[in-house]
């Protein structure tokens, strides 16, 4: 059996396809919809690895609001050598968190294009990020495996149009890729752009009409776009494809740079010579997992004696506590959840109350509209050089679909109504197109540099 996987920055799954019906299959037991497996990895102390929904439940089970506890370990001798003394040999130590039960990876994906992400350190085993996706991989094989009740043969894996606007570092993490997919001993592997499985998905099912079809794939990584002519026969050509390195994380990080850092102290001044309070603290704030990064004792003491002499003490303890008591996921899921609410409401309320952090902030979505503003620009930007080179027109393409999750975003769907008519727009299966596409493309065994006649 053939199967298609999307491997998705914020949502996995995957289909199979017998030239009649398509099958999604279970890939999370745990979630509300088992079809949908979110794309995060938990590695426990002793070991033991966990994906998807019960990835999250046993981190925030085991971590969130736990105080950090410091204990000194002891990691190696080194040479020392001093003018006076000469050279001297000296233990090393640091302070690690004595307690945690274990780490939570999102967002794996996006990690690819990034070149200094080569290897993480948990509970003193190294992990390269190929080893931590192949974890993942293996998993996810293996409940394919027990669905389909038949061994697995071969596997279409999509893949963003570009993991990166670099074309060097676009190479690396598709290499990467690879290596992690070989890793996890996937069985025969081929890639197929994202965008141009959704286009397969729909090509499936509307045939007896000759138009040409954009897919506006938004993600939680990247935006992809698939431009392809279908001849209402079954036909199919490929025209153009194009990607830009935004997606939802992206517009997350937008909310809380832009509306949140004044509630975990940012505009604080130190002492009577009212210094400012280091920006590249909050810089971290950036991503929840950055935010791990500020348990390092010399980022807690600054954040302490800030809070001693500042002259905002409770945002620096809100600050504190999302650091000590590993916050940083809980915030950024209240983010997003507010983010989603604005796909429906013109208005919402961002609020957090957990440990000292305590704020409530009414978002209208104009204001979330102004700060991706910079994204919309870029992703209008990239849809223009796809129907260049396709040497089309916005009003020669007869249908636009929107997938991912955050084609649901309004301002992006306005951008593409005034751009090609409201009419033209429409919605396909948000989180599960791209690999009913894929599952299509396994079934047909074609190259898909070269698409098939259907
Ligand atoms: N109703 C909504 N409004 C706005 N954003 C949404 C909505 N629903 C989901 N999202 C966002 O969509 C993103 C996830 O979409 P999706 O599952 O399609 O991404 P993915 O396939 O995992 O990522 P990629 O294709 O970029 O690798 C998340 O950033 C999520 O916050
Ligand atoms: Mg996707």
């Amino acid at each position: 059996m053939r199967v298609g996987l999307d491997f998705g920055t914020t949502n996995s799954s995957a289909a199979i396809y017998d030239g009649d019906t398509l099958r999604l299959l279970p890939l999370d037991p745990v979630n509300a919809s088992p079809s949908i497996l979110r794309s995060t990895l938990f590695i426990t102390r002793e070991g033991a690895a966990y994906i998807g929904r019960e990835a999250i439940n046993r981190f925030t089970e085991g971590n969130v609001g736990r105080e950090i506890e410091y204990e000194w370990k002891y990691i190696g001798d080194a040479e020392v050598t001093f003018a006076d003394f000469g050279t001297v040999q000296q233990a090393l130590y640091i302070q690690v968190d004595a307690n945690a039960p274990g780490r939570l990876f999102q967002s794996l994906k996006t990690g690819l294009r990034d070149r200094s992400f080569t290897r993480t350190n948990v509970f003193g085993t190294y992990y390269t990020l190929e080893e931590l996706i192949a974890m993942v991989l293996r998993m996810i094989l293996d409940r394919v495996a027990a669905s389909v009740g038949e061994p697995v043969t071969g596997m279409v894996l999509g893949r963003p149009v570009h993991y990166s606007s670099d074309p060097a570092a676009d190479a690396l993490a598709f290499e990467r890729m690879q290596t992690a997919c070989s890793m996890a001993g996937l069985p025969e592997v081929t890639f197929l752009e994202e965008p141009t499985a959704a286009a397969l998905s729909y090509a499936r099912s509307s045939r007896g009409r000759a138009q040409n079809v954009l897919v506006f794939d938004f993600g939680g990584g990247t935006l992809d776009v698939t431009i392809m002519r279908l001849d209402g026969s079954g036909r199919r050509e490929l025209l153009a494809t194009d990607g830009v390195p935004v997606g939802g994380d992206l517009l997350d990080q937008r909310l809380v740079m832009g509306r949140l850092l004044r509630h975990f102290g940012e505009g604080t001044t130190l002492g009577p010579r009212r210094l400012p309070f280091p920006t590249h603290v909050l810089d971290h704030l950036n991503e929840w997992q950055a935010i791990v990064e500020l348990t390092q004792p010399h980022y807690l003491n600054i954040i302490d004696e800030a809070i001693v002499i500042g002259d905002r003490p409770n945002e620096l303890r809100a600050l504190r506590s999302l650091v000590r008591q590993n916050y940083g996921l809980p915030l950024y899921e209240a983010v997003e959840g507010a983010k989603v609410r604005l796909s429906e409401h013109e208005s919402t309320v961002l609020a957090m109350q957990m440990g000292e952090i305590n704020f409530a902030e009414r978002i209208p979505r104009w204001d979330f509209e102004r700060l991706i503003g910079p994204d919309v620009r870029a992703v209008e930007a990239c849809i223009d050089r796809a129907l260049e080179s396709a040497a089309l027109t916005p009003d020669t393409i007869d249908v636009v679909l929107r997938t991912g999750g955050s084609s649901r975003v309004p301002r992006f769907v306005r951008m593409l109504s005034d751009k090609f008519g409201a009419d033209k727009l429409q919605e396909m299966d948000v989180f599960t197109g791209v690999a009913s596409g894929l599952a299509i493309a396994a079934w047909e065994r074609e190259p898909y540099s070269k698409l098939p006649d259907a």
